[in-house]
């Protein structure tokens, strides 16, 4: 009997186990450092995104927002394509900051000196990379 109870107990606890595992939270890695991804020719607005995006993004965000060790993840990845996070994603993350929910870097503060123009250049050119890189 006490056996029988034992048994149930273990099930019980593979059950629980197994749906955790299953249900957390999804913490995807960031491409490694270095990664190749294809970089396509760049429009005219693309290339003044990415003027933007070297002095304000990269920082954080990686050379080709491929992301950058313990300080930002990389935008060139499925959790960016334009129907998870549409263009106003990046305006409010620039205007107000993102509180960190997707990845462990941390959160990212408001991003000062950029129009909203500045920032639809640089969704032009993120767009372009992964447009590039199947993620569309
Ligand atoms: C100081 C570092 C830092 C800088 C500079 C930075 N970011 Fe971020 N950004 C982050 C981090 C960290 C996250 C991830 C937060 C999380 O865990 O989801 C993030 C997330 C984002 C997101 C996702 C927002 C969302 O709704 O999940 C967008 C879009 C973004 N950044 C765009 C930009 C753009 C555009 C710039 C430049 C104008 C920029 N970031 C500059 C650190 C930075």
């Amino acid at each position: 009997m006490a056996m029988k109870k034992y048994v149930a107990a273990l099930a019980a606890l593979a059950v629980v186990a197994t749906l955790a595992v299953w249900m957390r939270p999804q913490r995807p890695q960031p491409v490694p450092a270095g990664a190749e991804i294809n970089i396509p020719p760049l429009n005219e607005t693309e290339a003044l995104g990415k003027i933007a995006f070297d002095a304000k993004c990269a920082a954080c965000h990686g050379e080709n927002g491929l992301g950058k060790d313990g300080a930002g993840p990389p935008l060139i990845h499925k959790i960016y394509e334009p129907s998870h996070h549409g263009d106003y994603a990046f305006q409010m993350a620039v205007t107000n900051g993102v509180q960190s929910h997707h990845w462990p870097f941390g959160n990212m503060p408001p991003v000062e000196g950029l129009t909203q123009g500045d920032v639809k250049n640089i969704v032009s050119y993120v767009r372009a990379l992964q447009r590039a890189n199947g993620i569309q």
